[in-house]
């Protein structure tokens, strides 16, 4: 039987992730779950701790569910650790997002300034968690799902013993909104995607073993109000023509950060000024969904979750435990060192990508090189996220600096220091190192 250890218990996406545990309680035997959390989340662990019970006794699962602070003592044992924390909670997020804007740079929670900070936050707390496992349970899988994600594994797969693959639901997205917009079954698609974490494409996708990637770009010239809200949740934009076509592959939603830099830049100042940052509209979704996981009567999973960005996480994270668990050989995108897969990034670099899981691990599909319109840019940002996890490993503000300097949104020395030193000082005490 099992043990699973979740940090950062106390997140809202746990009841989505219990509920993937139990739709596989016949062949997945977890036994014991342990909901890791810091004083911070003391609250919110709770309330989570009770829906998860509640949850399982309505499924008729025989599971030890129990929320604690010790977290040595809840990965001593375990077989998986997953990890979904969030160093500093939404106002440091809230931080990530409005700092850059002052300096008419994206504020975004994983890519560009924002995400360097909170990866700065994290990289140090998932190498004291890795250090807990090797020591601990060295034989466990960790599944790390904390942002940002291609990041916190470049530091894992890099720095420590830990066996770990890094997740994301954009890839098990993509595929499902493939699917809805050809109206055909999830399992007649397959999809290949290239690249890292919030910055993969999509090269080659197939119905029923035939390649249509062609045919999906020409699906975003004019699509019919039937398959239209499925590609704009796909990529977040609906591309103009001829961007798609002269790209030859489909984005992720973060590319738009990229490649629409001055239009994303506008409309995230205007968001701001109507909205509030992002942090500040999840605050008070979080605050809903809260209202409604304290009801003592509610034992599944409520609508309102779907509010929030990580659609398919449970799906992504439980299928990927139960292939590694079930030996199952099983194709799924993961985070995973290149080794050769990509011909042109670094050998060492966490690439994201297709991969056969089983109970050894993740064999990764070979790619082959890169095309020359994008291998630039995959370039600049995996030297960016290299150099980040050098700072925070080495504790180096010049490493930082470069790092901030390497990344594309930065292209003004003056301005790229000035972000890092503001970010810095806001985030004290977690940047105190630097
Ligand atoms: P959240 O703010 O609810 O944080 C989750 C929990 O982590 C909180 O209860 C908090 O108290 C706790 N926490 C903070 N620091 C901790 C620490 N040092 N140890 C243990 N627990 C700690 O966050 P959320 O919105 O549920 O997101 C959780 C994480 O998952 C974030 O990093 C987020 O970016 C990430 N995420 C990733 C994806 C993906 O595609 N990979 C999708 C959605 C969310
Ligand atoms: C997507 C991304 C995640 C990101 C999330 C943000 O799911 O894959 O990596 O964290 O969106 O969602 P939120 O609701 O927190 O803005
Ligand atoms: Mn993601």
């Amino acid at each position: 039987s099992l043990k699973f250890a979740v940090i950062g218990g106390g997140s809202s996406y746990t009841p989505e992730l219990i509920e993937g545990i139990l739709n596989r309680k016949d062949h997945l035997p977890v036994r014991e779950l342990v909901l890791v959390d810091v004083p911070m989340g003391a609250e919110k662990v709770s309330i989570i701790e009770a829906m998860a019970r509640r949850m399982a006794e309505k499924a008729g699962a025989d599971i030890k569910i129990y929320a604690t602070m010790d977290r040595r003592a809840a990965i001593k044992g375990a077989d998986f650790v997953i990890t979904q924390f969030r160093v500093g909670g939404l106002d440091a997020r809230a931080k990530d997002e409005a700092i850059p804007l002052k300096y008419d740079v994206i504020g975004q929670e994983t890519t560009g300034p924002g995400g360097y900070a909170k990866a700065l936050r994290t990289v140090p707390v998932i190498l004291d968690i890795c250090r807990d496992i090797e020591e601990l349970s060295p034989d466990a899988w960790l599944i790390n799902f904390t942002n940002p994600s291609g990041i916190v594994t470049e530091a894992i797969l890099n720095y420590t013993h830990v066996k770990a693959l890094g997740l994301c639901n954009v890839p098990i997205g993509a595929k499902k909104n493939i699917a809805k917009a050809l109206d055909v079954d999830f399992n007649r698609v397959q999809a290949s995607f290239m690249g890292l974490n919030h910055m993969n494409y999509i090269y080659s996708a197939t119905l029923d073993g035939e390649e249509i990637l062609p045919q999906l770009i020409d699906m975003f010239e004019n699509p019919p109000e039937s398959t239209r809200p499925y590609l704009e949740d796909m990529t977040d934009i609906i591309w103009p023509m001829p961007f798609l076509r002269s790209l030859g592959m489909l984005t992720s939603p973060y590319h738009r950060y990229y490649y629409r830099n001055r239009m994303m830049l506008q409309q995230e100042k205007d968001d701001m000024a109507k909205n509030g940052s992002r942090a500040m509209q999840v605050k008070a979704i979080e605050k809903e969904l809260f209202e409604k996981y304290k009801d003592p009567n509610l034992c599944v999973k409520p609508k309102e979750l779907e509010q929030r960005g990580g659609a398919y996480y449970s799906e992504a994270a439980i299928s990927l435990i139960d292939a590694i668990y079930g030996n199952r050989n099983e194709i799924h995108t993961v985070n995973l060192q290149n080794h050769g897969t990509i011909s042109n990034l670094p050998y060492n670099a966490v690439i994201e990508a297709n991969a056969i899981i089983g109970a050894g691990g993740a064999t990764p599909l070979a790619i082959g090189e890169m095309p020359t319109r994008v291998a630039g840019l995959v370039n600049e940002v995996k030297a960016y996220e290299q150099l980040a996890v050098r700072a925070a490993v080495e504790k180096s503000y010049d490493i930082a600096l470069a790092a901030m300097l390497a990344n594309p949104f930065i292209n003004d020395y003056e301005v790229g220091k000035a972000i890092l030193d503001e970010l810095i000082e806001a985030h004290s005490p977690y940047l105190d190192y630097l």
